[in-house]
């Protein structure tokens, strides 16, 4: 059979990684898919010395390979929006099928993108978006198919999950540990995508969408980062017998789907409590399963690479029939009439840490305020006086409730005479049900 040619824009950490793969396992792949996988062309502004390009048709314009006649299927690793969207626009528009590993493209311009392809015949794929070098789409929109997912929750930036590990384990400071993931070529070109809880909420929105059969509705989903995050409540956390994790939750609701990135609270026997350094893991739940977990390398080169070739591998067996491929978001019908709900509107259990003045009667008017709100409480702590300024923290746990009566009751509680600064609340999630 004619070989598969693929054209590679950008020669980074995960475009370098590809083409190592492709050379390295090139037998390999070929046994498995009955022909072989050749790099027609790589668009690259530099050469890496991360891998050996010699004898290879390299261009320094990434359109050349969107305009190549003998390229087959363009990957896009160049990353980004503009630029980006216009080579994969121009790709499929000359009829070639694209992977990618940008989220960020995809949860902000697929319903774009994959109305074009779906315009031309072609087949856009982009499993390496997602949890890295874990088939987290492919479990979800095809070995799970038989199921109505109730919720999914994951561990879905290796950055992330890498800084909360460092500062737990070694007490590694917040920038130190982000250099370190930098280096490591772990990190998105802007870091503030990743600490801030942007990365993962791209990768929730694509989840979601081939969770429940939504369109894409990053603009709706709830992101909260962990720069705020310190050692002192990671440090509580695990008094209380939890772990902090970065956590991108999305969960069927009666009136709608939440869709939430935030720091929380999972218990420490828990399987995603166990998931450390850049490693990702995504736990679902579907009726008919119950539940599953799919565990591995988030980020990095060969991990990454791995992803986008097994797409390469699934764009190539369906070369001479495109339409039998999975609808771009697992749903040939998408649901435009399910809401996301405003964050509000969920619910969820809560930490609160309170740093009150060391005074007789106060925990009781801290209890007074979350009993009159209807809330639960579930655990409670006091911790010594720490900085002489004669306060005292005050953690509590609580059963679930509402996000909105929460809010209520934390503004009552800063209101509080007794009470010093704000309060800081994380979500707490048991991961069960
Ligand atoms: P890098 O920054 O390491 O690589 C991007 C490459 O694209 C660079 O070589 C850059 O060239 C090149 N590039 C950017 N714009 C252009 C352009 N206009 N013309 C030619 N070349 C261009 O990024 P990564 O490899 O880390 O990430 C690539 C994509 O993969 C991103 O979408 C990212 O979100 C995603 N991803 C990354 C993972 C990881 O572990 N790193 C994991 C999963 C997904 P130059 O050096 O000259 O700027
Ligand atoms: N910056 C991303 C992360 C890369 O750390 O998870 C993988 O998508």
């Amino acid at each position: 059979m004619k070989p598969v040619r693929v054209g590679i824009c950008g020669l980074g950490t995960v475009g370098s990684g590809t083409v190592n793969v492709l050379v390295r396992n090139r037998e390999e792949i070929a046994r498995r898919l009955g022909r072989s996988v050749e790099i027609e062309q790589i668009g690259a502004r530099r050469d890496n010395p991360a891998c050996d390009t010699t004898g290879m048709n390299v261009t320094r314009d990434i359109f050349d390979v969107a305009n190549n006649p003998d390229v087959d299927v363009l990957v896009e690793l160049i990353g980004g929006y503009d630029t980006a969207k216009q080579l994969v626009l121009t790709a499929i528009a000359n009829g070639k099928h694209v992977v990618t590993a940008n989220k960020a493209l995809i949860a902000e311009h697929g319903n774009e993108i994959f109305a074009a392809a779906r315009e031309q015949g072609v087949i856009v794929a982009y499993e390496a978006g997602v949890a890295g070098g874990i088939p987290a789409i492919k479990a979800l929109r095809e070995g799970l198919s038989a199921n109505k997912i109730q919720w999914l929750a994951g561990i879905i930036n290796g950055t992330g999950n890498f800084i909360l590990t460092e500062m737990r384990d070694k007490g590694s400071p917040f920038a130190d540990v982000l250099k370190q993931a930098q280096e490591l070529g772990y990190a998105e070109a802007d870091p503030t995508f990743d600490v801030e809880g942007i990365d993962a909420a791209h990768k929730l929105t694509i989840l979601a969408s081939n969770a429940f059969g939504i369109p894409l509705h990053f603009d709706k989903a709830y992101t909260e980062g962990i720069s705020a995050i310190t050692p002192r409540d990671i440090q509580y956390a695990t008094e209380l017998g939890y772990r902090m994790k970065h956590l991108g939750i999305a969960r069927r609701r009666g009136d709608g789907v939440e869709l939430r990135v935030h720091p929380t609270l999972v218990p420490a026997k828990h399987l995603l409590a166990s998931v450390d350094g850049v490693m990702n893991a995504v736990l679902m739940e579907g009726d008919a399963v119950g539940q599953t977990l799919y565990y591995g390398p988030g980020a990095g080169s060969d991990a990454t690479a791995s992803a986008v070739i097994a797409d390469i591998l699934d764009v190539a067996r369906l070369l001479d029939a495109p339409t039998a491929a999975v609808a771009p978001l697992g749903f040939v019908e998408s649901d435009q009439q399910i809401p996301v709900l405003p964050i509000d509107k969920i619910h969820c259990s809560y930490y609160l840490r309170l740093h009150v003045s060391d005074q007789p009667g106060v925990l009781t008017r801290v209890t007074e305020i979350l009993s009159h709100n209807g809330i639960n409480i579930d655990a409670l702590m006091q911790k010594e006086v720490r900085e002489g300024d004669g306060c005292a923290d005050i953690v509590i746990l609580t059963h679930e409730t509402l996000e909105a009566i929460m809010d209520t009751a934390i503004i009552e509680l800063e209101q509080l005479a007794d009470v010093t600064g704000s309060i800081i609340r994380i979500r707490v999630d048991h991961l069960e049900m």
